[in-house]
């Protein structure tokens, strides 16, 4: 497959070894209603993820839970055999349920086996970066992680992974897992209106670690905010183009994951995370979450 030479929003990031594009896409929208089962148009899911790669994209993030299974296949079905500069990301450490919730499946029985699926459903001998997601649906919770997170470097020593983060995490964790092995990425909840891990990205970006925001764009519930729209009017661009932007502003170890179900909405997204925001804009802006 063919990808663009283009240079994509905010540029690159090395999350250890590998090279990333700061703009990436997360996959979870990919599934059906819910996360659960498969999309209503296959072909239109197939079709979001080969644009993200012919549009220069080099970062995926995605989950065997969504679905479940549902996205790896996709991303399997329209990017196998995989181009050398694109990196999948995972996550272990939930399961799904009957009900479309998010059980924790921790155990490290439990995270041997979803590394294994990951393998399985992307087609893979080894898994670029994987985070352990922690805490529940509702947020991060307290807690070590130490049990958890040495199985996953077991799994790494044993070559099936090249690098760990960790996902939906509190500060005091982040710290744990740093004690026990190095980490390339944390993948927490933020954006515009939710800026609770402020410190954290900043703490992140003096020790070279990626910040990678999930629902950037506000998730399942889109970023309303009169201040956001007052500046996205003025610019003559769409408020989730300036919240992207404003996200690679933020810092520069932030990458962003957004996730959409449409290539027209993606290619959006590309285009809109270029804008260039003012020291007016920012300052405006900087006023929304605190
Ligand atoms: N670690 C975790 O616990 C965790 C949790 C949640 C998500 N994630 C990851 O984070 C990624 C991003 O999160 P997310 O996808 O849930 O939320 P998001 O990126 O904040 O927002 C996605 C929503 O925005 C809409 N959207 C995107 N671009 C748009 C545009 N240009 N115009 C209008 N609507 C637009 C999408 O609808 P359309 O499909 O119609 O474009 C979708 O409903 C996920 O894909 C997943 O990989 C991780």
């Amino acid at each position: 497959m063919s990808t663009s030479s283009a240079r994509l929003p905010g540029g690159n990031w090395a999350l250890g070894d590998l090279t990333v594009t700061r703009f990436g896409y997360g996959a979870m929208q990919l599934a059906g209603p819910g996360v659960m089962g498969p999309p209503a148009d296959r072909d239109a899911a197939r079709a979001v993820l080969r644009a993200a790669v012919e549009a220069g994209v080099t970062h995926i993030d995605t989950s065997d839970a969504y679905g479940p299974r549902v996205t790896n296949e996709l991303i399997r079905e329209a990017l196998h055999p995989y181009p050398p500069s694109l990196r999948i990301v995972t996550k272990v450490g939930a399961t799904r349920d009957g009900h479309g919730g998010w059980p924790t499946a921790r155990r490290p029985e439990d995270l041997r086996r979803q590394v294994h699926e990951n393998l399985a459903s992307l087609g893979l001998d080894v898994l670029d970066v994987v985070n352990l997601r922690l805490g529940t649906a509702e947020g991060p919770q307290a807690g070590s992680l130490a049990e958890a997170f040495e199985t996953l470097v077991e799994l790494r020593e044993q070559g099936l992974i090249r690098h760990l983060g960790v996902s939906n995490a509190t500060v005091e964790q982040v710290v744990e897992a740093r004690s026990i092995a190095p980490i390339v990425c944390v993948q927490n909840m933020y954006n515009l209106a939710h800026r609770h891990d402020d410190a954290l990205v900043d703490t992140l970006a003096g020790q070279g670690v990626a910040y990678v925001p999930f629902f950037p764009l506000g998730g399942f519930t889109p970023l309303q905010s009169s201040t956001l729209s007052g500046v996205a009017a003025r610019r003559g661009v769409t408020p989730m183009a300036v919240a992207l932007a404003w996200l690679l502003h933020r810092s520069p170890n932030i990458l962003l994951i957004p996730g959409t179900s449409s290539a027209a909405h993606l290619r959006e997204n590309i285009a809109g995370a270029g804008l260039s925001l003012s020291p007016e804009d920012l300052a405006e802006l900087d006023q929304i979450g605190r």
